[in-house]
């Protein structure tokens, strides 16, 4: 594991839209494994400046993202679809028939969660797979007691889960209590991992996913078993590491 501190959360940032877009140059029709929350937005700015100034072209990328909320339909303004497209779709170049988002309104979950893990298996399975963390440890909605095996599936969010997402909603009883969510298995099947944190209140979940031991209660541990896992966080996120971590 590769672990990268910054400075600041911009220049964290930065150095990741920097990464994705190396791969991006290198395999313009590459897949790209997708997160949603407040970690990945100023990436996805930088990105869209890439795209507008430097001419990065996405025409061609494949894109899945981590998970979604059940019940929200895409046109809801907290669902994943609506942030997505808000946030990164509609400001660059990507073709609409190339992106996937759980559905969270599927009929049968089982049977899309089915269908979400054979589709990523059909376009060749995820080249780079963005991760942000929960202060609980969670990637994606896998939540702390996930299997380390787990695929997509729909999962019950922890309440501690819920009151950190209820900024995003009227209040606390307005967040659904249910996602879909790619696997722990699944991300760990992707080529290349880039998790990324910024903040004191990542400091525990990134001291536990850095140096601590891996184990399900901190589902994010998981990805010191990958062989291509890049941790790239701020020095508030980074302020409980016993270790220095120069990184490059
Ligand atoms: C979102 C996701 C979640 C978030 C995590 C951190 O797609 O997979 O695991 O990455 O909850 O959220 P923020 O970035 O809002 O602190």
């Amino acid at each position: 594991m590769l672990v990268v501190t910054k400075d600041n959360f911009d220049e964290v940032s930065k150095e990741a839209a920097k990464l994705l877009a190396t791969l991006l140059r290198r395999k313009p029709d590459c897949v790209l494994g997708l997160a949603t929350g407040s970690t990945p937005l100023g990436m996805y700015k930088e990105l869209i400046r890439l795209h507008k100034e430097e001419g990065l072209d996405f025409s061609k990328v494949i894109t899945f993202n981590l998970d979604e909320y059940v019940g929200l339909p895409p046109s809801h303004s907290q669902s994943y679809h609506y942030f997505m497209w808000e946030n990164l779709f509609k400001h660059i170049n990507v073709d609409p028939r190339h992106v996937h988002i759980p559905m969270g309104m599927a009929e049968n979950i089982d049977e899309f969660c089915q269908w979400y893990e054979e589709k990523i298996e059909e376009c060749g399975g995820i080249d780079l797979q963005i991760l942000g963390i929960g202060a609980n440890g969670h990637i994606a909605f896998n939540e702390p007691g996930s299997s380390l095996g787990s695929r997509t599936r729909i999962k019950t969010l922890s309440d501690k889960t819920c009151e950190d997402n209820a900024r995003f909603f009227e209040n606390k009883d307005e967040v659904p209590r249910y996602a879909i969510t790619m696997g722990v298995g699944t991300i760990m099947q992707a080529r290349e991992l880039l998790l990324m944190a910024g903040g004191a209140a990542k400091a525990d979940a990134i001291k536990a996913t850095v140096e601590g031991p891996v184990m399900a209660k901190y589902p994010a541990t998981i990805v010191q078993l990958h062989q291509f896992a890049t941790v790239v966080i701020d020095s508030a996120a980074a302020s409980k590491l016993d270790g220095s971590y120069s990184g490059f």
